[in-house]
């Protein structure tokens, strides 16, 4: 074997020793398209063990379906607007394996009236949900996790989108719950790095899933980011996977309370 092929097969090694030993936990997972599911193949890939979770028995179907596709996962159930339901996850967690080095939150959810015409026409109950599943869990989840994941070099990782901080037609009050998740990133990175856990988000450019369908326009929203941003195409979730890599990865051991653009650049953009 010449020193080429050595040195190309210990790159690849190196590689998919990333997440070599570690176990996480990813939320998210509805079906092949959601963004869940690339950060899960991109973790799976470079070694991790994984614990997915569905939110109903409907989409664990899907989850099921899709679980042969890595090595070893544990399937478990867990709707993030009930407390109950994440203590229980926790504990299942505690129980088959008893500690956790990453957590991947990538959920939210607005009723669809919310999501098309004002902003200003949101009903109170439209905003409590939308911020209480796409913000406060995120809380809810880091808190629970937080005994698992204690001096760990652990790694949470939720998604976030440029509706947070700009006007973006329809996104409405799912803009004002990002920004709510993406202050939650910095609070909560600040109280969980004492106990060596970060915290970071990833603002993905929009791409076609179930909870993007939701929102009015996306199919608009996706063409017109491939046709301005810097790199000229739409993101993928391939990207978005292995960005999430490299934030739970020893690699970004630096990186904490950060907001990473996974958008082909468009958020640099003025008119
Ligand atoms: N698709 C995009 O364009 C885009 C861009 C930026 C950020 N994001 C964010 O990425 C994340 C993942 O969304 P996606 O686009 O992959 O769509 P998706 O529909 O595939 O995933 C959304 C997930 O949220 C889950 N969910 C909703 N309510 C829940 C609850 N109460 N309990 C547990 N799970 C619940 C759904 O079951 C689903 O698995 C979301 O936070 C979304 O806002 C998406």
């Amino acid at each position: 074997m010449n020193r080429n092929r050595i040195a190309m097969l210990m790159y690849r090694g190196h590689m998919t020793q990333l997440l070599e030993g570690k176990t996480g936990l990813v939320m998210g997972v509805a079906n092949k398209r959601s963004i869940a599911w690339g950060i899960a193949n991109a973790a799976n890939k470079a070694g991790a063990r994984l614990i997915l979770t569905y939110q109903n028995e409907r989409l664990g179907e899907n989850v099921r379906d899709l679980a042969p596709q890595l090595t070893n996962p544990l399937l478990l159930p867990c709707d993030v607007s009930n407390d109950g339901e994440i203590t229980t996850l926790m504990s299942r967690i505690g129980e088959e394996v008893g500690h956790l080095d990453f957590l991947i939150h990538a959920l939210a959810y607005a009723p669809r009236e919310a999501l098309e015409g004002m902003y200003a026409d949101t009903k109170r109950e439209d905003f409590r949900i939308a911020l209480d599943v796409s913000a406060y869990s995120l809380v809810a989840v880091s808190r629970a996790a937080l005994p698992l994941m204690k001096d760990r070099q652990a790694g949470i990782v939720t998604l976030t989108y440029l509706g947070a901080e700009r006007v973006i037609q329809n996104y409405n009050v799912m803009g004002v719950a990002k920004a709510a998740l993406e202050a939650s990133v910095r609070y909560l990175a600040n109280d969980l790095g004492p106990h060596g856990v970060r915290v970071n988000a990833i603002s993905a450019g929009p791409i076609k899933t179930l909870a993007a369908s939701a929102v009015g326009g996306i199919s608009g929203m996706i063409k017109l980011n491939a046709e301005r941003a810097p790199l000229r195409k739409q993101v993928d979730l391939d990207e978005v996977g292995d960005a999430a890599l490299f934030l739970i990865s020893p690699l970004s051991r630096g990186i904490s309370g950060e907001v990473i653009y996974v958008d082909s650049g468009y958020h640099i953009l003025g008119v």
